[in-house]
């Protein structure tokens, strides 16, 4: 029993250090929005005219400046989950 938990938990920490190989994961970009980026604006400013971003890149872009600006050290892959949450949940952006 104690090994099988602790062959579970070895398998769980390999899953969560696997390379990048997969589709950008919105629920998880909502998670990592929620619990990081509300520091300095809410999700206010991905609404309504104002907003600047026009492109996914440019989503991307800004997504990268602010985990930057928290020294977050995010890898392509939480920028890519954020920014498919950000572009289902707000933009609304063609690909
Ligand atoms: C240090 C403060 C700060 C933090 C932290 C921050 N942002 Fe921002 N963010 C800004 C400011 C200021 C702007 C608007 C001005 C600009 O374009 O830089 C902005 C703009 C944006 C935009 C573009 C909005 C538009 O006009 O379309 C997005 C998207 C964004 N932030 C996402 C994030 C995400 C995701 C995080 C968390 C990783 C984050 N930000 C953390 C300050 C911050």
């Amino acid at each position: 029993m104690r090994a099988a938990f602790a062959s579970a938990l070895a398998l769980a920490a390999i899953a969560a250090f696997a390379p990048a190989a997969r589709a950008a994961d919105a629920e998880r970009g909502r998670q990592l929005n929620a619990a990081n980026c509300q520091q300095c604006h809410d999700d206010g400013l991905y609404r309504g005219p104002a907003r600047k971003a026009r492109s996914i890149a440019e989503i991307a872009a800004q997504v990268r400046k602010g985990e930057q600006a928290l020294g977050l050290g995010w890898s392509d892959q939480d920028v890519a989950d954020v920014t498919e949450y950000l572009n289902k949940g707000f933009y609304r952006l063609a690909r």
